[in-house]
């Protein structure tokens, strides 16, 4: 039985590479703490919805892209409903419920898995994980500024410089004004974002075709890309993003449209500098989206970004960034004598109770294999327990790096592994 394609299994360590990719709980775990910390370190607290909406949720608001893609079906209660593709309408809609319970801006991050019916591509599953962080309540572009700095921490402390990434900064007010200029029906502003969005991926003459009956000439949208100043809200994100020592990070580039339909005012994109993958993340302003989704009850200006796993993960190896992975065990316990069984079992209750990671061989096996095992797994000690000729019980514990042994009394082996008194 093979699992389905575009999802996938994750081993607890990153196993040999075959032909299949295969990914590992280690390496995701390393992800996820990284933007934990991170996302905790700006002050955000986490949050999670249900993976499951109703269908609603999601026509209409985020555009016809994502819609096309969703997982969806009827429930057995008959409600049309579908598996998240995105966070944000969630977001969007756990903020109108609790608006009040909360203090203005409220900073939140969360890390679900998406379900996107896509295309097989390179940094494209059909589940992912994401760290979505948004900022509810807050007009000033200091709050635009708070974001893309948060977006660069994070990546930095995955061990990523500027020589490997850049976050291109752009301003959906900016090519708004643009289309208005030039073509009075609003209307058609969707459409020719979503040409705009795609302009990098798409043949010249096929965004061509698709800007002509819009009543625009691809040179002029790409003038517009190539001479792109910053506007004065991306000038103030900029300034405060050089207070931080973070503007080598950034570059402002009106290529970034952002392809859902939501968002209305800075949006950015951040990418690997060689331009080798996909997007690592996206993100940008979306004043209007609580509105919609509370129906008009609640009106909140919002932002935030998601940064996949995927690309992220590629990118990582591809620069080497992925630690060595063990399982941290703190000790490994030989049981060479089976009469000292009862005795080893204690010392490995008491190790565990010390919260010090140790394993030990289920069932009876030779020494030199219960070492291999102990070699293997990384354990940073050996412990074998031992009867003196006087009867009395020892404990040798021994330090694999050094191979220095001490003899200690059973009782103490936590001790000097470490573990609290
Ligand atoms: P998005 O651009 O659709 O934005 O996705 C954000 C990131 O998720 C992408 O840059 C990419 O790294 C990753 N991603 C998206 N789809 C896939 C896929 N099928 N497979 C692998 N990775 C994928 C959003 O989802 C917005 N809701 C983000 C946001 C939050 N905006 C405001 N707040």
């Amino acid at each position: 039985m093979e699992r389905l394609p575009g999802f996938r299994d994750f081993y607890p360590e990153p196993l040999p590479p075959t032909k299949d990719e295969l990914w590992s709980m280690d390496a995701r775990n390393h992800i996820f703490d990284t933007w934990r910390a991170v996302a905790r370190r700006y002050g955000f607290r986490e949050y999670d919805g249900p993976p499951l909406e109703p269908l609603e949720l999601y026509t209409n608001k985020s555009g016809d892209e994502i819609v096309a893609q969703l997982f969806n079906f009827e429930d057995k209660g008959k409600r049309a409903v579908a598996m998240r593709p995105e966070m944000t309408p969630t977001l969007a809609r756990m903020a109108a419920a609790q608006e009040r319970a909360y203090k203005k801006p409220f900073k939140w991050f969360s890390i679900p898995q998406l379900f996107r019916y896509e295309k097989q591509q390179k940094g494209r599953k059909r589940e992912h994980f994401q760290l979505n962080c948004d900022i509810i309540g807050e007009n000033d572009r200091a709050a635009d500024a708070e974001l893309v700095a948060l977006l660069i921490d994070t990546l930095r402390a995955l061990g990523l410089t500027s020589a490997d990434f850049v976050v291109r900064l752009s301003s959906r007010n900016a090519w708004t004004e643009f289309f208005a200029s030039r073509c009075p029906d609003a209307t058609k502003a969707y459409d020719f974002f979503q040409v705009v969005d795609k302009l990098e991926r798409n043949r010249a003459e096929d965004s061509a075709a698709l800007l002509a009956p819009l009543g625009f000439k691809l040179e002029e949208v790409q003038a517009f890309i190539t001479g792109g100043q910053p506007n004065a809200e991306l000038q103030l994100i900029l300034d405060q993003l050089t207070a931080r020592g973070l503007r080598e990070f950034v570059r402002i580039d009106y290529g970034v449209i952002r392809g859902l339909a939501y968002y209305t005012g800075p949006v950015f994109e951040a990418f690997d500098i060689k331009g080798e993958f996909r997007a690592i993340c996206g993100g940008g302003r979306y004043d209007q989206l609580i509105k919609q989704v509370s129906g008009g009850k609640v009106d909140l200006p919002a932002l935030g970004f998601g940064m996949g796993d995927v690309v992220l993960f590629e990118l990582l190896k591809s620069r080497g960034l992925l630690p060595a992975f063990t399982a941290g065990l703190a000790a490994y316990v030989l049981i060479e004598d089976e009469t000292l069984r009862a005795e080893s079992l204690r010392v490995v209750q008491q190790l565990r109770e010390a919260a010090l990671p140790t394993e030990f061989s289920l069932t009876p096996a030779k020494g030199d294999k219960q070492f291999k095992r102990a070699l293997e797994l990384n354990a940073a000690h050996t412990v074998r327990l031992e009867r003196q000729p006087d009867g009395a019980v020892v404990a040798r514990v021994k330090h694999l790096a050094t191979r220095t042994e001490n003899v200690v009394a059973p009782g103490e082996v936590a001790v000097r592994l470490g573990a609290k008194p």
